[in-house]
């Protein structure tokens, strides 16, 4: 039961709430405890508001649909700031405010904002609560949707507040949908305001978020704190927050290995994180331990220990069905909340590539009924979610909740790329996998910027979400593999989207993706053979498995050719990418661009036998 009078005798969080009740002046302050009725009771409460409606639970129980204002729709990276005392310490890739000033301009906005609504006080903890890699945080929202969002999401309430003691370390995230309401004003069903600011003090562990209900700009335990606080906490305390999935994989032998992989945002990270072996592969598993956020740190054992800080998924619908991610579509069965999906006249949900059909009668994400492929919108938001527990995953690892995290044995880097990249290479050791990291790239889709294919450098998938200088970050990288030393995970690069001269994709990706993740594991178990070429070590045809496929030796060449116009290019972008981010790019990164061109333009570049079967290789 949501309760009126605090639950704790921690001076400092009584402090802090009154201090933001008093600033915020809501009508009442509800402290959550995290209960399965808490939940409930709000979700009835929104229903009978209108900003949810109940699916059929039929056909999708005790699951809810919300649809958003048009206006609010996904994170804004345009409004997020990362106000360190020094603008160095944000670094060019951040948006960056003096924090005084900042407080300045942030103060008239929240003062008054939660008029007429409640203040809910969320204690919520990321990663599993007896983990000692797990940190608390306390959101203070005036958003019910933010409050059922954040229990899917994370360990929250009466757990989190024990964790937390008397005095125990907490992260501070102010939320307000920036939306007052005058005395007997009707509310809207999707409250925000047109104004946004997406605010992180790294040095005082805070955030202050203005205006948005949506994703990652209101659930602030994910990209706020998960990764832009906790990669400074991470910075300070010597360990990693990342933007990484993390998987398990075991063979037939039952040998396992973890590894994460970090890819941007529209490069299939959820599929790969709950990727289904194809038929050949009878006896090996593949296991989800986190699809999105990976905390790091070395163990007892001198490895790195990693867990993921979430308890749910927040997934793309779009795109996602039994074809591409069936574990994903049995988790969404029930206890889920949908944001922005079409709902079918039976009261359940579907969004573009669900089915190859639409449903008829469809209500689309903006509520207008009958929408139908004719009507030349989107049924579902491009950006549409599920909001889904992590414990009903068929693919969940048994130790996914571990409280000491399962150790990683590789590091994997990916991103959208038509041509340069090949489909896997492993670096030739840990700086350079570090520079592999740091200049990944990955082609915009139209969805995010209105331009195809243009190469953004997104280094570890990191640049919207490092909470400090990228330079500094990269240089935090280097420092840990020294101290990893031969303990260190291996590297890879991987790009499971070159296309032929045709324009097609040549791989088919999904849970053929499981052959790359074969070499991998054969790579981390020093057996899997390889060639050395100038980007790292690459598979020979004869080293990946194609059984079950139609690929032979020519669609090899066209996933794995490396054209030394290309990679001139590419070398000479990722350069003034490393440059371009200030002094405290490491000088050590900035070197691999020439040694990596020199070995291009060497000899025994143009004559190691990259492929296998005939195929020559092509620089
Ligand atoms: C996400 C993202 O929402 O990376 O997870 O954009
Ligand atoms: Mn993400």
């Amino acid at each position: 039961m949501s309760r009126i009078e605090p639950m704790t005798d921690h001076a400092e969080l009584l402090r802090w709430v009154k201090e933001v009740t008093e600033l915020t002046t809501p009508d009442q302050v509800v402290w959550c405890d995290g209960s399965e009725k808490e939940y409930a009771d709000l979700c009835d409460m929104m229903v009978a508001k209108g900003t949810l409606t109940r699916l059929n639970p039929k056909l999708r129980p005790n699951s809810f649909l919300a649809l958003s204002d048009p206006s609010d729709v996904a994170r804004v990276e345009d409004r997020t700031f990362i106000c360190s005392k020094n603008r160095e310490d944000a670094g060019v890739t951040n948006h960056w405010r003096d924090p005084a000033e900042m407080r300045a301009t942030l103060s008239p906005l929240f003062s008054g904002s939660m008029k007429g609504r409640t203040l809910y006080v969320i204690p919520f903890c990321m990663g599993p609560v007896d983990s000692p890699l797990s940190k608390i945080g306390v959101e203070l929202t005036d958003s019910p949707y933010v409050v059922v969002n954040m229990r899917i999401m994370t360990r929250m309430g009466d757990q989190a507040l024990k964790k937390l003691g008397k005095d125990g370390e907490f992260v501070k995230a102010v939320h307000t949908v920036g939306r007052p309401l005058a005395k007997n004003e009707q509310d809207v069903k999707w409250p925000c305001n047109p104004e946004k600011y997406i605010v992180h003090y790294p040095e005082t562990r805070e955030i202050w978020s203005f205006g948005s209900g949506y994703g990652g700009n209101a659930l602030l335990g994910k990209k706020c704190f998960a990764l832009r606080i906790a990669s400074t906490q991470g910075r300070d305390e010597g360990w990693l927050a990342e933007h990484m999935l993390i998987l398990g994989v075991e063979n037939p032998q039952g040998k396992k290995h973890y590894v994460a992989a970090a890819f941007p945002s529209a490069c299939g990270k959820t599929n790969f994180a709950m990727l289904i072996p194809p038929k050949l592969y009878g006896g090996w598993k593949v296991t989800t331990v986190g699809d999105d956020i990976a905390w790091i740190r070395p163990g007892a054992d001198g490895r790195l220990h990693a867990i993921n800080p979430e308890a749910g998924y927040f997934g793309v619908a779009p795109g996602t069905s039994l074809r591409t991610n069936p574990n994903a579509i049995q988790t969404l069965a029930k206890n889920t909340i949908f944001t922005n999906v079409a709902l079918t006249p039976d009261g359940d949900v579907w969004w573009e590539g669900l089915t190859d059909q639409a449903p008829e009668g469809l209500t689309d994400w903006q509520g207008n009924q009958n929408w139908t492929p004719e009507s030349g919108t989107k049924a579902a938001h491009p950006n549409a979610r599920f909001t889904s527990p992590a414990s009903q995953c068929p693919s969940v690892d048994e130790n996914w909740q571990s409280s000491q995290g399962v150790p990683i044995s590789a590091f994997i880097f990916g991103g959208r790329r038509a041509d340069t990249v090949p489909l896997v290479y492993q670096s030739l050791n840990w700086a350079h996998g570090v520079f592999v990291a740091a200049s990944t790239g990955s082609e915009t889709t139209a969805a995010a910027t209105g331009k195809v294919g243009v190469v953004r450098r997104d280094p570890m998938a990191m640049l919207p979400f490092c909470g400090y200088n990228v330079g500094t970050y990269f240089t935090h990288w280097l420092k840990m593999g020294e101290k990893l030393g031969d303990q260190a995970p291996l590297i890879f690069g991987v790009n499971w989207f070159r296309k032929n001269a045709d324009g097609k994709f040549v791989w088919p990706g999904y849970g053929d993706n499981m052959r790359v993740l074969e070499w991998i594991f054969s790579r981390i178990e020093e057996r899997g053979g390889a060639t050395e070429t100038p980007i790292g070590f690459m598979p020979r045809f004869e080293d990946l498995r194609f059984e079950g496929l139609d690929f032979g030796p020519e669609q090899f060449h066209a996933v794995t050719r490396l054209s030394r116009d290309e990679w001139m290019r590419e070398l000479d972008t990722a350069g003034e990418f490393l440059d371009g981010l200030g002094a405290e790019s490491p000088i050590e990164l900035r070197e691999m661009v020439g040694a990596i061109r020199t070995r291009f333009q060497s000899e025994s570049a143009q004559v190691s036998p990259l492929i296998g079967s005939g195929v020559s290789p092509t620089f």
